[in-house]
């Protein structure tokens, strides 16, 4: 019922909006008794209908008289006429200002490497979608290490594609913040519009007003409390919603939201991100689990031959396929949470997806997609939103995404290459570095800990609601002795970021845990994963 006469209602403004009113009133007479008609009255609902009828007929004759106050506007072509826009509008609200204010977007592709193939593509269809609703780039701040594109192994030169049959999402991407630009502190600034603070790059900041919104997309690895930036260190939590805090209180915006794509996403924001800044956040997976990669070499959708890479990532293409199906100023920031939440669950299954999270300021949901992401006329036509397509996905661990692209990338080389046997060392020599992870983690637990406990002690998981960590000075400190002493912790270490947590939150003193690791690494780093060479991720 409330479909139909959204319908009916956008017609009539349509109708109303044309110079014909006499025409016009005779269609919303039609329109009247055809609206009694269509609802499925039986007698007890007779009355109601016929309310309704009379309220529809009234609202109906409210539309005809502002369509004759607004025929001047008409005449003098100030209103472009557009039968899906809502009648009353402010001749400002082009591709850029909305109600006197500014669009803004900062999108961060945090990883390098061909084998994160997948995170720069995300980021270059991100700021695609954001171009065709019609911001500016002087308003999107792009950080990707830009490694890609002329890469040796890009099968396709000079282009990156996000979808098996999809096309160049790299052109026209500013180059704001690429290689070693792309830090966690140069994004802390240019969230915070501190152009001094920025180092290199085009030093432009998100310089926001009060009245503008900002959208923050961010994809790459992540773990517990950490989100991975190319340079070390990484993005903390604890950092990242200070940075957030503080932009709040220089009242430098009205509304954000923001997307993360990373494995145990939920947890930067999983007791510590408070619901008074007037940002709504939804992350890929919750504070224990992997996100997924997708449209993955040998799966189903399989990649054009020629890639021995991941194209996206599961969360991040279900948010940006919805996007680009459907009209942005119809469809809510909760429709599309809903849509990208049955997506990456990968139906429900769970098997082989994660569980999408909010956290933040939920009212913000209600607003329309446009608010953020802008509008593409293109997609006027589309509805708000549509019934599902329930294609399974095919999708591999974050983590065992860099693993599969080595191995898809062995095997296409030619035997008895020295080449080949180097790749294999690599890959060797990565799975080795893994165990010795794994391994000096377990260990450190059983010398802190105890045989007994250390193992569940590592592993707990807080309750719903509560921070990764207390302390998160000591969990940096922590991190850095385990790297002194046991090498880098590198993407795939990550996921141990709850363990060291987990001895800060029991009190752990730095003496005891520096001597943990010496016995669990014997004070010897191999070169290859020193963090003197790689930087300490804290
Ligand atoms: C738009 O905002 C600016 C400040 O951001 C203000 O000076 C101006 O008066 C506003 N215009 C309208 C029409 O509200
Ligand atoms: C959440 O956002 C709405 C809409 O902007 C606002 O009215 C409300 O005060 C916000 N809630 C909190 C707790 O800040």
């Amino acid at each position: 019922m409330n479909f139909h006469l959204f319908i009916t209602l956008q017609l009539w403004t349509h109708h109303c909006h044309s110079s014909l009113i006499g025409v016009t009133l005779l269609f919303c007479m039609a329109a009247h008794t055809h609206t009694a008609l269509a609802y499925k009255c039986d007698e007890t609902h007779i009355t109601v209908c016929n309310q309704m009828a009379f309220c529809g007929f009234a609202f109906c004759v409210i539309l005809v008289m502002l369509g004759v106050v607004a025929l001047p506007f008409e005449a003098t072509g100030g209103w472009r006429r557009n039968p899906w826009e809502p009648i009353i509008r402010s001749p400002a609200d082009g591709g850029e200002a909305v109600e006197n204010s500014t669009r803004w977007a900062v999108l961060v592709a945090g990883s390098n490497g061909f084998g994160n193939y997948r995170h720069q593509a995300d980021v270059c269809h991100a700021y695609q979608i954001l171009k065709r609703g019609g911001m500016k780039d002087e308003n999107i701040i792009v950080f990707m290490y830009d490694d890609i594109v002329n890469n040796d192994l890009n099968p396709r030169k000079g282009v990156i594609i996000n979808h098996p049959t999809g096309g160049d999402v790299y052109a026209g991407v500013p180059k704001d913040y690429t290689g070693e630009q792309v830090t966690s502190e140069n994004l802390y600034a240019v969230i915070l519009g501190d152009k001094s603070a920025v180092k290199g790059g085009s030093r432009k900041v998100v310089n926001s007003k009060p009245n503008d919104r900002i959208f923050l997309y961010y994809s790459d690895h992540g773990g517990p409390g950490v989100l991975g930036m190319p340079n070390m260190p990484y993005v903390y939590a604890k950092d990242f919603i200070d940075v957030l805090r503080k932009k709040h209180a220089s009242g430098s915006y009205k509304e954000m939201v923001i997307y993360v794509e990373a494995c145990e996403s939920g947890s930067i924001f999983e007791g510590m991100m408070p619901d008074n800044l007037n940002i709504y956040v939804t992350t890929a997976s919750n504070a224990e689990e992997s996100s997924w990669g997708t449209y993955c070499p040998g799966m189903d959708p399989a990649p054009p031959p020629e890639y021995i890479t991941c194209l996206g990532d599961l969360y991040s293409v279900a948010w940006m396929e919805d996007s680009e199906s459907h009209n942005l100023k119809r469809e809510t920031v909760e429709q599309q949470y809903q849509q990208v939440k049955e997506r990456t669950s990968n139906y429900d299954t769970y098997n082989a997806g994660s569980h999408v999270m909010e956290y933040g300021n939920r009212s913000i949901k209600s607003e329309k997609l446009y608010l953020y992401l802008g509008f593409d006329p293109a997609t006027e036509n589309l509805p708000p939103n549509s019934i599902d397509v329930k294609d399974h996905m095919d999708v591999v661990n974050q983590r065992d995404a860099d693993l599969l692209f080595l191995w898809e990338r062995y095997k296409k080389m030619d035997d008895g290459t020295g080449q080949k046997a180097e790749l294999l060392k690599q890959i060797t020599d990565t799975m080795l570095h893994r165990e010795h992870l794994d391994g000096s983690i377990d260990i450190i637990g059983l010398v802190l800990f105890g045989a007994e406990k250390g193992p569940s002690i590592l592993k707990s998981v807080r309750g719903h609601g509560l921070p990764l960590a207390d302390d998160w000075n000591c969990l940096k400190s922590t991190v850095r002795l385990f790297e002194a002493h046991c090498g880098s912790l590198t993407q795939y270490g990550m996921k141990h970021m709850r363990a060291f947590a987990n001895i800060c939150n029991k009190g752990v003193c730095q003496a005891d845990m520096e001597e943990a690791c010496m016995v669990a690494c014997g004070g010897h780093v191999d070169s290859e994963w020193s963090p003197s060479n790689r930087g300490y991720s804290a």
